[in-house]
């Protein structure tokens, strides 16, 4: 029996703006994890804690769809590898909820990359996280996925890092007309960087109880992005990533308050009850704190600078009835 696992990815900054080509994004690794446990066998047999019976690779079942789409992706590209194709026993647990609610940390991501590192250790063979990223980008794509792919670049890395987005459409058209390995050797734009900080930053993550589906999140803010928005969001994420990087502290604290009026200023569905008290927890703290990701629920994010502010705002969630899912040294994440 194998085990693999995967964990969640929460946006720093740049979310919405990610969705146009060419803008970066600013994305955590958050190490909560599901796992999957592989084995060869007579025929194939998937089940996830998600459902409360299994399945099969062929009889199309709505709730496994994202599953046997990626196990057939994952066939194609190892058919064309020249591996002879083997079926298996695949067991997925650790939903990303908690009490029954999603805690919108990239489960549907997580999934896919799951599965694909769960085939890659039952095949033995070596496939890189850029590989890995588009193989689960390419089912995504080929299932209309409306997101940025973010989420899956931030789970296969498993790290902080700075996104940059590809022209989804240009590459959804190579889909359409190429076969895989084409698709999967041709440059699709975007580009994937690890960032490090010398800065010594306590990363916490608030969970509101609430679920927000991503996906209609997008369709109802989607028309508000303009080129001002782009281009505002895109220097000040720059902007962030640099300070970090040279540990210019003011301007981590400055970049990412002003991509926060930003988005407040974007949609009102994504600042809602929960993450304006999440986000006003921070107000004369030594620390920012932010809706991350579509917003309207699931979780915010904050930077803290000390000690002491760290544990104020985690007092202030608390009251709010602010869930802390996280609290790491942005270094380690
Ligand atoms: O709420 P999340 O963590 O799924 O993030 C969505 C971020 C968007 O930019 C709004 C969409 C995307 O896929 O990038
Ligand atoms: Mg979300």
């Amino acid at each position: 029996m194998i085990e693999v696992k995967t964990g969640g990815k929460l946006y720093i900054a740049g979310e919405y703006a990610i969705l146009a080509p060419q803008q970066t994004a600013l994305l955590a690794f958050i190490p909560i994890y599901m796992t999957a446990h592989i084995t060869p066998n007579h025929r194939y047999q998937i089940s996830s804690d998600m459902f409360s019976y299994s399945c099969d690779v062929i009889t199309p079942d709505a709730n496994y769809a994202l599953i046997q789409e990626t196990v057939a992706v994952m066939e194609e590209y190892l058919l064309a590898c020249g591996y002879a194709i083997r079926p298996f026993s695949l067991i997925i647990t650790g939903k990303l909820e908690r009490d029954g609610v999603k805690l919108g940390i990239g489960s549907s991501g997580s999934v896919v990359v799951l599965i694909l590192k769960a085939m890659v250790a039952l095949y033995q063979i070596d496939v890189s996280e850029d590989l890995l990223f588009k193989l689960a980008a390419y089912v995504l794509l080929k299932r209309g996925d409306n997101g940025s792919m973010g989420d899956v670049a931030c789970i296969a890395y498993e790290s902080l890092l700075a996104y940059t987005s590809f022209d989804r459409e240009a590459v959804r058209h190579q889909i359409a007309l190429h076969p895989l390995p084409k698709v999967l050797a041709s440059d699709w734009g975007y580009s994937i960087r690890r960032v490090t900080t010398s800065l010594d930053i306590d990363f916490l993550v608030g969970w509101t109880k609430q679920s927000s589906i991503s996906k209609e999140m997008i369709k109802c803010v989607k028309k508000a992005i303009d080129t001002t928005f782009l281009s505002e969001t895109d220097s000040q994420v720059l902007r962030l990533i640099t300070s970090l990087e040279t540990g210019d502290k003011l301007a981590v604290k400055t970049s990412l308050e002003t991509i926060s009026t930003l988005l407040e200023q974007l949609s009102p569905v994504i600042y809602n009850e929960q993450l304006k008290r999440l986000k006003m927890a921070s107000v004369d703290l030594d620390c920012v704190a932010k809706s991350s990701g579509a917003g309207g629920g699931d979780c915010g994010i904050a930077l803290s600078f000390d000690a002491l502010s760290s544990k104020k705002l985690m007092e202030r969630w608390r009251e709010d009835g602010i869930v802390l899912l996280l609290k790491e040294r942005l270094s380690f994440l």
